[in-house]
């Protein structure tokens, strides 16, 4: 059996950094030490030696609003190594009323050209006695996050009811809920409004959905999460208002994850006022970019722990496919990548700066959703039995955003222009070398399902404490005569 080290680099993980070699073999990291050797030697001199970054939000391929997504597992796994991203976490969509299982399938067959490691989230679009039949299924296909999404009403969008049954099968299960928190109601009325008034353009779609839609969105997952006895994970997190919703239950005692992305912590709601349609449209997503104090929150989040991981939610349209809004900011197809983009940025914006450690990055990008999503130390970790998902980190590379030369295969590049100083000098999955520096040689096919478990420690924890705290009848002695 062959034999790769890593030499001389400084390992980073999201609690210590230390001097040391990393040896691989068949795909693990075997040893840790001083002076190793091996069959091939990677040179890691000036470098931090990482886990791969875990992005567990992506939309590669997903039929959404009359299309597709252009970014398939293919060219989004090539763009996620090439940036450092060694799993991605995608979500299967069932329609309304379509089997969970019938679903995965579909998804399954998306996977065939992986060339990193993914695993899944399901997302509940409908309730009724199949979906909780087949919730405990999904979960013993090592599918242990259920999404629910509080917007895209008539589409997507689950009322409280189906979100209180769905989060308490989840309870039942050890699974853990996500929403996607926007008030879907206000959503639509206030979309109405804006069209019916003539103001159509992108800037419409940031006026219809302001921080107050997604604060009130996130309070009430947060009660009924508390009310089922389940965890919660808040994807894209992008204002003040979600972010205190989830400060303030967390300093509860509440089990509560959010997630920024880092569009939102990097660009702001001037975008969608460029004169050029094509650029704002580009720029579409839901929630939509905020101001700078709501950028700032999200740092702080991510500093003082009350937010734990950076994500991407990448979901990447053609300008041909933005166009579909002309004349209707609602058409406009929802998303923007950045699977490439997300470690060099969050580098250069985070650690540069100073408002993140180099430790605290490992955390945000890999080592706390592995601890979330229950495949930690298999991912987010460089200790010996891990998988040896590894990006050598050299702090010093740098290179300026753009589309001409990224991995995504739409034709724009929402982040173009943007210097950025901290890239992967080699980036392994699974041992195997995909990218050295500029150099891709992602493998379609090498990418493998990540099976989770259910019942991590938290699910454990909350339903010991739910179990210790459930309503009992109290039992009385000289009960009243009822008199009859
Ligand atoms: O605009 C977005 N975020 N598009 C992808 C679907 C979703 O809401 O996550
Ligand atoms: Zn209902
Ligand atoms: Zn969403
Ligand atoms: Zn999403």
């Amino acid at each position: 059996m062959s034999s790769k080290v890593i030499k001389g680099g400084t390992i980073v993980t999201a609690d210590l950094s230390y001097p040391a070699d990393v040896k691989i073999e068949d795909g693990v990291i075997v040893e840790i030490g001083k002076d190793l050797s091996g069959d091939e030697v990677l040179d890691a001199t000036g470098c931090y030696v990482m886990p791969g970054g875990i992005d567990p939000h992506t939309h590669l391929e997903m039929p959404f609003m009359g299309t597709y997504s252009t970014d398939d597992f293919e060219s989004g796994t090539r763009a996620g190594l090439a940036g450092g991203t060694t799993m991605v976490v995608d979500f299967c969509l069932p329609n309304p009323n379509q089997s969970l299982l019938e679903a995965l399938q579909m998804w399954d067959n998306k996977t065939a050209k992986a060339s990193a490691d993914y695993s899944f989230h399901m997302a509940i679009t409908w309730w009724g006695e199949q979906i909780f039949d087949e919730m405990a299924e999904v979960v013993d296909r090592g599918i242990t996050s259920f999404k629910h999404f509080m917007a895209y009403k008539g589409s997507l969008m689950v009322d409280d009811d189906e979100m209180f049954s769905s989060f308490q099968r989840c309870a039942d299960l050890g699974a853990l809920p996500l929403v996607h928190a926007e008030n879907g109601d206000v959503v639509a009325q206030m979309t109405a409004k804006l069209l019916a008034e003539g103001n159509n353009g992108p800037e419409g779609h940031a006026y219809s959905r302001p921080p107050e839609v997604e604060g009130e969105a996130t309070n009430r997952a947060i009660m009924i999460a508390d009310m089922a006895g389940v965890p919660l994970y808040v994807v894209h997190v992008s204002c003040e208002q979600s972010h205190e919703a989830i400060r303030r239950a967390r300093a509860k005692g509440m089990r509560v994850f959010g997630e920024p992305l880092i569009q939102h912590l990097v660009l702001d709601e001037s975008e969608y006022f460029n004169p050029d349609w094509d650029y704002a449209a580009r720029r579409v997503m839901s929630p939509p970019f905020r101001n700078k104090l709501h950028q700032d929150s999200l740092w702080s989040g991510l500093a003082s722990g009350s937010l734990q991981v950076v994500a991407t939610d990448h979901c990447a349209f053609t300008t041909e496919q933005k166009r579909n809004g002309i004349g209707n900011f609602a058409k406009i197809p929802n998303g923007t990548g950045g699977l490439e983009d997300r470690m060099p940025l969050l580098w250069t914006k985070g650690v540069k700066t100073g408002r993140l450690t180099p430790n605290e990055f490992v955390a945000v990008t890999s080592t706390n959703i592995a601890k979330i999503l229950n495949c930690y130390p298999k991912k987010g970790a460089i200790l010996v039995g891990a998988d040896a998902d590894i990006v050598v980190w050299d702090p010093k590379r740098k290179k300026t955003i753009s589309a001409k030369s990224q991995q995504s295969i739409i034709d724009y590049n929402v982040f173009e222009g943007f210097e950025v100083e901290g890239l992967p000098r080699y980036v392994l999955t699974r041992g195997d070398v995909a990218i050295v520096e500029d150099k891709v040689d992602a493998k379609p096919g090498h990418g493998q399902f990540v099976a989770r478990e259910p019942k991590g420690a938290v699910n454990r924890a909350l339903s010991t404490w739910k179990e210790i705290t459930a309503p009992r009848k109290v039992q009385r002695s000289g009960i009243p005569a009822t008199g009859v």
